[in-house]
């Protein structure tokens, strides 16, 4: 029988992206979700829990490839310690490949720490590894844009700057170093364009006012503490050796608001 891939966090927005280009290279893939799914599209599903540890060993019984995707606000690197753990008890798996965050070493704050310690998991697993980070997803600072376009002024804390990065460059990616060779840590992806904050969410209001700039005032702050000192420090960015995607804020918003209007025409 064929080895297949295993990939967490298939369901999610990066895993939704990722597992049909895995399907279509002829690779059987089985997508692990804590919920029941039928097996469709050429996609098979199993039901487990990482956190809970419930079915992680059946769910690796005959995948030598494993992409470990599955994420969530607190408790990534318990995930990633049940992950390979089980993975070590079945055996078999010549290959782990993560997701992590670029700043995940530098940034003081509670995702980023877990993600360090789900990379550290990785490293430590006695199982040949990839690691990719990758910057935050067009989609993510889509829905805090959205969030903060609430507000009658537009935010600028001073000094926090982000390089989103398309999660179709990041599916694209993984894709790649799921079929290659185990290749330890490889350079970080980061989108094409650096913006501060109010760019962001004034790139956003733009594109929803049909390219009208919004007149709303700038309300700058500082960000207190050591989390702004970080943010100031730029250490969420890869300003050097990473490798870049390919679309833009600008063009993700555009996409974004056409298929908007699509919806609304029909
Ligand atoms: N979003 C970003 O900007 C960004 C940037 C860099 C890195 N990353 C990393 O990229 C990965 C994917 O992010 P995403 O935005 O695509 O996430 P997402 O849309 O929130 O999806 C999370 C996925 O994780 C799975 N999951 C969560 N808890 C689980 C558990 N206890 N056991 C098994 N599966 C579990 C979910 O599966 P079910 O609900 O089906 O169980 C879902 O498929 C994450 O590891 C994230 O940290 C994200």
């Amino acid at each position: 029988m064929t080895s297949s891939i295993l990939v967490t966090g298939g369901t999610g927005t990066l895993g939704r992206l990722v597992t049909p280009l895995l399907r279509d290279t002829g690779h059987p893939v089985r997508v692990l979700s804590r919920r029941g799914h039928d097996s469709r599209d050429g996609v098979e599903y199993v039901t487990a829990d990482l956190l809970k540890g419930n079915g992680i060993e059946c769910a690796l019984d005959g995948s030598d490839t494993v992409l470990h995707l599955a994420g969530a606000a607190k408790g990534d690197e318990e995930a990633t310690r049940n992950l390979v753990a089980a993975a070590s008890r079945v055996g078999g798996v010549r290959h782990l490949v993560l997701i992590s965050v670029i700043g995940a070493d530098l940034m003081p704050l509670g995702y980023f720490r877990a993600k360090r310690g789900a990379e550290r998991a990785v490293e430590e697993s006695g199982l040949p590894w990839t690691t990719l980070r990758a910057a935050q997803f067009n989609d993510l600072v889509l829905t805090a844009t959205r969030a903060l376009a609430r507000l009658p002024v537009v935010l600028s804390p001073g000094g926090v700057r982000a390089q989103p990065v398309d999660a179709r460059d990041v599916a694209a990616r993984l894709v790649e170093l799921t079929l290659g060779e185990p290749a330890g840590r490889v350079p970080d992806l980061a989108g094409p364009k650096l913006y501060g904050l109010a760019e962001l969410i004034r790139g956003y209001l733009q594109a929803r006012g049909h390219g009208r700039p919004t007149r709303r005032p700038t309300l700058p702050f500082p960000v207190p503490g050591k989390v702004g000192r970080a943010y100031r420090a730029e250490d969420n960015l890869a300003l050097a050796g990473a490798d870049l995607g390919t679309r833009t804020w600008e063009d993700f918003l555009a996409e974004r608001v056409e298929q908007r209007e699509r919806v609304a025409r029909h």
